[in-house]
């Protein structure tokens, strides 16, 4: 996590908001924001290097390592510099752009090389800076969003004990205008009759109530398809990982399942909505602090911009 905090009292100095409305809608309380001496890479670097030696690895042991992010600090791929400053000699390393389901869709897309046996080791990053991005004068995106990195270390195994037991992944481009980050297209003169097009973006525009409605109809419809085709009774999950986007979101969809509040994990209190870094971050906490334990079963569900979800199942295996 960047070492920056903004609280909830902190941000209403800067837009017209107040924590009551924070807390209420969204369940945040603070957030944290990369300010100086800090960079998106530089967190990643550390999520890497801790996921590394938890499970016990020499970099360049790594096949592979994706980047899921929308915010990368180079346009052209962050994953590479990452790859160097790791020392991971031997792994090819790219970008992933899917929003919030990115870490849920670069996870299951380093799944197939592992599965296919082509590799036999990847590191997985979900990562976001959405505060170079947000309209820090609009208080319906500012509140919601933070900064973070988190990485999760997966290695082949035999198909018996593979931890990854299902997934479902979509997308819906037809109703992407209600969350993007488009580029600007203005138009420049370059030469006689020749005009080039700027690259520029306009901050992250968001409708919250679709976003909000797609969420609690979508999330739960894509687990109960994940859950049945994996022959799954909800109770039978010892947790619930979700996209950390908002309290009201997470409980609802425990709710559809009958899931007990205290089985759905959620930090969003003290980081906001991170992006890709969501799941990751959550999951890093609850392995840590004990909650998750190697054996369990956990529905993870990522969803966002795209619009794009997902939902996966997994048998948390633990640092075998
Ligand atoms: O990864 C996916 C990322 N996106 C999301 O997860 C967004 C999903 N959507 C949401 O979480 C919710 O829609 C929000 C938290 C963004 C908004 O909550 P809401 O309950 O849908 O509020 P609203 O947009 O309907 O606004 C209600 C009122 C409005 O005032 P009026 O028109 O009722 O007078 C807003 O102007 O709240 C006002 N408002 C605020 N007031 C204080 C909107 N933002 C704020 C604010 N502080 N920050």
């Amino acid at each position: 996590m960047p070492s920056q905090t903004l609280n909830n009292e902190q941000l209403s100095l800067k837009v017209e908001t107040n924590d009551a409305w924070i807390r209420s809608r969204t369940g945040i309380i603070s957030r944290r924001v990369i300010g100086e001496g800090e960079t998106l890479t530089s967190l990643c670097c550390q999520a890497g290097k801790e996921a590394i030696d938890m499970a016990g690895w020499e970099p360049d042991s790594i096949d592979l390592i994706i980047l899921a992010t929308s915010t990368p600090d180079d346009l052209f791929g962050t994953a590479p510099q990452i790859q160097a400053l790791l020392g991971a000699s031997n792994a090819v390393a790219f970008d992933l752009t899917a929003a919030c389901s990115g870490f849920l869709f670069t996870l299951i897309t380093a799944s197939q090389f592992l599965k296919n046996g082509s590799m036999q080791r990847a590191l997985v990053i979900g990562a976001d800076q959405l505060s170079s991005w947000v309209d820090w004068n609009d208080r319906r995106t500012c509140i919601l969003f933070g900064d973070g990195a988190g990485a999760v270390a997966i290695e082949a195994t035999s198909p018996e004990k593979c931890g990854l037991l299902g997934f479902k992944i979509k997308s819906d481009g037809s109703r992407g205008d209600c969350l993007n980050l488009r580029q600007e297209a203005s138009h420049l003169p370059l030469t006689e009759g020749r005009t080039y097009q700027k690259g520029e973006f306009s901050p992250i525009n968001m409708n919250g109530q679709e976003v909000y409605k797609f969420a609690v109809r979508e999330v739960p419809a894509i687990l109960e398809n994940l859950l049945k085709t994996t022959d799954t009774d909800p109770q039978s999950l010892d947790w619930l990982l979700l996209h950390q986007a908002n309290q009201r979101i997470l409980d609802a969809v425990a709710d559809r399942f009958s899931i007990p509040h205290q089985k759905v994990l959620s930090n969003l209190a003290n980081y906001g909505n991170t992006s890709a870094a969501t799941i990751p971050l959550m999951l890093d906490e609850a392995v840590k602090d004990g909650r998750v334990k190697p054996n369990h079963l956990i529905a993870t569900s990522g969803f966002g911009a795209g619009l794009s979800w997902g939902a996966a199942l997994i048998r948390w295996q633990g640092p075998l």
